[in-house]
């Protein structure tokens, strides 16, 4: 049996995006720091209303997916197609942008707590020019599992085997086939979990930190921070001495060469050229 460690930590770093949400970023604050198929990672996460309120107007996309998923909060998503969409806390919105769309993400709260996370994952070439889609998940249609020592998994992608018991999130139809599952650890809880041995995978605590990899080789990762994983079939994960709370996110790698301009991700510089016309000439979708 191989059990995946600890290969790389990148912590966040505090940034800010869209009119000026403030957030914190880890994969994608440099385009070294990523891990094929995923770009980026942001998580915001403030009661102050500053913080959030100016949300992200109208920006475009081409050549991947974005998913936004909500801890706390309620945003609005509108396209230029007409599409609109609440995201409540709780609930979770993949967003195929294909050859692309352009839309915002604004708040609908003027006070409160807005947590939640923007990941950012590559689509392979034959996918970068295909028509924007969405899967809006409602906070309900996201399956459960308790841990047997403590906890709970929430399954928003691929398939969850815990205990004997299997479920697979509502997420589907995705070629890089991505496992998204949110983890919660009472002190001292345990979780051990399959992972397609050639899949990329990384853990993201946002909520106390934990402690990754086999009982010989276990090794720390602070809340904030990306922990990438070695190849192998397993992940354990083990909380120490405070509860925790963590993303796991694992997908098949592209292997292709990327191109990317703020928001246009695509293979080479030819294609981004040819994104930024089409949005100056309003035929980027
Ligand atoms: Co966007």
């Amino acid at each position: 049996m191989n059990t995946r460690t600890l290969q790389q930590v990148i912590r966040s770093i505090p940034t800010s995006d869209g009119g000026g949400v403030k957030l914190r970023r880890s994969l994608g604050q440099t385009q070294a720091l990523r891990l094929d198929p995923f770009l980026m990672l942001d998580e915001f996460s403030s009661s102050n209303a500053d913080d959030y309120i100016a949300g992200f107007p109208d920006h475009p996309h081409r050549g991947f997916e974005t998913v936004t998923y909500m801890l706390d909060g309620h945003m609005l998503h509108q396209d230029h197609l007409g599409n609109h969409g609440d995201l409540r806390s709780g609930g979770a919105q993949w967003m195929t942008a294909g050859r692309g769309i352009i839309h915002s993400e604004m708040p609908q709260q003027e006070s409160g707590r807005m947590r939640g996370f923007q990941l950012w994952i590559n689509l392979p070439a034959q996918e970068k020019m295909k028509p924007a889609s969405y899967q809006d998940i409602l906070p309900e249609e996201i399956p459960r599992l308790k841990l047997p020592g403590g906890g709970e998994v929430k399954i928003i992608a691929g398939i969850a085997e815990i205990d004997g018991k299997t479920l697979a999130g509502p997420i589907q139809g995705i070629s890089t086939e991505p496992l998204f599952l949110d983890v919660r650890l009472p002190v001292g809880g345990h979780f051990k979990h399959l992972i397609i041995k050639d899949h990329n995978a990384f853990v993201y605590p946002y909520e106390g930190r934990l402690e990754i990899g086999p009982v010989a080789n276990r090794l720390p990762l602070e809340a904030q921070s990306a922990g990438i994983l070695s190849m192998g079939e397993y992940l354990e994960i083990q909380a120490g001495d405070q509860a925790t709370a963590f993303l796991l996110l694992a997908a098949r790698p592209i292997r292709e060469p990327i191109a990317q301009y703020g928001p246009f991700v695509m293979n080479t510089r030819d294609e981004i050229e040819q994104a930024i016309a089409d949005y100056k000439n309003g035929q980027l979708v």
